[in-house]
């Protein structure tokens, strides 16, 4: 099987990546980034070895430039992961979301429909929903309610995949999962950024007062959901994913302090973060009973993982903390 993967240089990219050239020999795969601020060709180091694995740099809103990447190609399924995933940067600058996510989304449909790619898989979010309350989950029947210009942005590209199936008869499926956590996250993300400056005796900057709640969920389960919606999941059909394990933000920020043996001290209350949708939860039944996906990591564990592969990738993480992300870091909280 001959895969196009795009956004494959960044976190969950990346890690699907080595899950399905570790798992797969069957598989073979092009991974198309365009290498933004947050793709890291050293999360796939040891990869580029492999014959079954080919990287070509480019940006998939650049129409001319990925049809000569589908051209030829006879690619089995397209995966698309390649995204702007930040809200914080969606609240300061939309625009390049509207690019990547949705332009860009348009156009790997429009080509997998031009050389004839009898799959495409759209990695989409829970923030498609919105915002719970203190109960409930989102199932696949929830309405869309994206709140931030990078849920609105994901919603956006979700329901252009539903018109390519409706319209054009298009072969493809859409997950949506939680907030994933494990190695290779870049550390402006909740889980990295505490641990990272935790370990740098820095300030932990939580938003409001801390009690939004995620449903996290291990990046290697995602990783599987998103193998089983290739291989099993019905035409135009969404799979939510996600492992019934709500924290909220400060609960798992004092959960990292432990485990690292820091001051809770380090915790610093800032200023909240704009339409802060409150709560995510997802009821992941559907892909459960349909597709068979079972989470395997358990969250005291997994944490446990993710908190040593950063202390053992220090190197890592400290170049990607250096540069562009610097300058970012003194805007966003002036720390
Ligand atoms: P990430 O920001 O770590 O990686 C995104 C990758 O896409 C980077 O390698 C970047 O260089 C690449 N990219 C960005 N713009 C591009 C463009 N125009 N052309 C080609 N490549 C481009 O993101 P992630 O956390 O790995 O998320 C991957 C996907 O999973 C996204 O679609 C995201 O919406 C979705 N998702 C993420 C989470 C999460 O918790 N991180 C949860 C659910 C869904
Ligand atoms: P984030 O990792 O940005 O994921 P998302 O907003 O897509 O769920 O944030 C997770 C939660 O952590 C969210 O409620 C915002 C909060 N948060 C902070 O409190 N401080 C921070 O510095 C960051 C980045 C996030």
């Amino acid at each position: 099987m001959n895969l196009l993967v795009t956004g494959g240089a960044g976190f969950i990219g990346s890690n699907f990546i080595h899950y399905i050239l570790r798992e797969h020999p069957e598989v073979s795969l092009v991974n198309v980034d365009a290498l933004t601020y947050c793709g890291n060709l050293e999360n796939l180091s040891g990869v580029e070895k492999d014959p079954r694995y080919r990287f070509v740099k480019a940006d998939i809103a650049d129409a001319g430039t990925m049809a000569e990447v589908f051209a030829g190609a006879s690619f089995d399924a397209v995966l698309n992961f390649a995204a702007e995933t930040h809200v914080d940067r969606s609240i300061t600058g939309p625009s390049v979301f509207l690019r990547t996510n949705v332009a860009g989304t348009q156009i790997l449909l429009d080509l997998a429909l031009k050389y004839g790619v009898p799959r495409f898989v759209q990695v989409s979010t829970d923030e498609v929903y919105g915002s719970l309350p203190e109960t409930g989950a989102f199932t696949e029947t929830t309405p869309l309610a994206p709140n931030s210009p990078y849920s609105a942005s994901k919603a956006s590209a979700d329901l252009l995949v539903r018109a390519y199936v409706h319209t054009y008869g298009m072969d493809a499926v859409v997950t949506r999962c939680s907030n994933n956590y494990g190695p290779w996250q870049f550390p402006e993300k909740l889980i990295p950024l505490m641990i990272t400056n935790a370990l740098e005796d820095k300030p932990l900057p939580v938003y409001g007062d801390g009690l939004n709640v995620r449903d996290w969920l291990h990046v290697e389960d995602h990783c599987r959901a998103v193998w089983l919606a290739l291989e099993k999941g019905v035409k135009g059909e969404v799979y939510n994913v996600g492992g019934a394990n709500e924290w909220h933000n400060l609960a798992l920020v004092k959960e990292l302090l432990a485990i690292l043996g820091k001051p809770e001290s380090l915790i610093t209350f800032v200023k909240d973060r704009p339409g802060h949708d409150r709560r995510y939860a997802i009821d992941a039944s559907r892909i459960r009973r349909e597709l068979g996906w079972r989470p395997t990591y358990d969250f005291a564990s997994g944490l446990r993982q993710t908190v040593q592969w950063y202390i053992e990738n220090e190197t890592w993480w400290r170049r990607v903390k250096s540069g562009e992300y610097q300058k970012y870091y003194q805007t966003q909280y002036g720390l």
